[in-house]
């Protein structure tokens, strides 16, 4: 009988935002499968306390939009893990919902900044260990928004599909010394800062839902499970790719509400 479970034994991961959400949970499973982990985050006290909850083994703080900070951490994480092989880029901030006319710049660069740049920088970093070991896989989180223009968010859109156009470079650029780098592209998660969003009457809950094929939003750990995927050998031939996480709202097309299509019983 072959072994048909993903196993990470061994495996040095870096995962950035590590302290919340999507990058908490996506640590905490990869330590169930078998990885040794370090987790980078903006708030240094919170990327070690977070240690306990997922089992990984190292904390480091910085700003991933840091050229300095961002190759600190790698090399920290490295040098803590003994090695490095693959990356979760998970540290990222939403934006304002404003629209350009009446935008602050200063902010939209801070947005793109540390979702777009940030990841370029982690990037950067975990490439130059991994292209001289010619291995290594990278999953960088883009979103949704990355996907098709919502209207209000255009910093966080940008730096969105940023990140996707940065994939598929990347796994061009790398692929033939044997890194891989993927994207996933989620929708609406339950991770404080889609809590966050909600408590300030942001947006509806209820919309969503309705907008959604699958009818309600994600929770964290199943992007956890699709971003491990990616990062495992199961996804060996596999780079450049952007999967939408997302419940079917990337698809859907339709006007109106997901159940005011065709009825299913008739
Ligand atoms: N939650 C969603 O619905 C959703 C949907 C699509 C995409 N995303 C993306 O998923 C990723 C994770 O989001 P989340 O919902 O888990 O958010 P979260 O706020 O729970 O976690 C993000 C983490 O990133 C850290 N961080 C923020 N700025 C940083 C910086 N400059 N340097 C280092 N760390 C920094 C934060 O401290 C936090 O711990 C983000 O890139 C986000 O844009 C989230």
């Amino acid at each position: 009988m072959p072994d048909v479970s993903i196993n990470l034994d061994g495996r040095k991961a870096l995962v950035t935002g590590g302290a919340s959400g999507i990058g908490a949970a996506t640590a905490k499973f990869l330590c169930d499968l078998g990885a040794e982990v370090a987790v980078a985050d903006i708030d240094a006290d919170k990327a070690r306390a977070s240690l306990a909850e997922t089992g990984a083994k190292h904390g480091v703080g910085g700003d991933v939009s840091d050229a300095g900070d961002a190759d600190r951490m790698v090399s920290e994480a490295a040098a803590a893990l003994g090695g490095l092989d693959m990356v979760l880029n998970s540290a990222g901030i939403g934006d304002d919902l404003v629209p350009v006319h009446v935008q602050d710049p200063e902010r939209w660069q801070r947005v793109v900044d540390v979702n777009l740049r940030g990841t370029y920088l982690v990037c950067r970093a975990a490439g130059a260990i991994m292209v001289k070991q010619r291995s290594g896989s990278i999953v960088n989180v883009s979103s949704i928004v990355g996907l098709g223009a919502f209207p209000g968010r255009s910093a966080y859109g940008v730096a969105k599909a940023g990140v996707i156009h940065l994939t598929k470079t990347l796994a061009c650029e790398w692929g033939p010394v044997g890194v891989r780098v993927n994207c996933i592209a989620p929708a609406y998660t339950r991770t404080p800062m889609v809590r966050s969003l909600l408590e300030r009457k942001v947006f509806d809950p209820g919309v969503i839902e309705r907008r959604t094929p699958l009818g309600r939003f994600a929770e964290p750990e199943e992007m956890a499970r699709a971003a491990a995927f990616l990062l495992s050998d199961w996804a060996s031939y596999v780079t450049g790719a952007v999967v939408p996480v997302d419940g079917g709202w990337s698809v859907y097309a339709a006007a109106g509400d997901v159940d005011k299509g065709t009825p299913l019983d008739a």
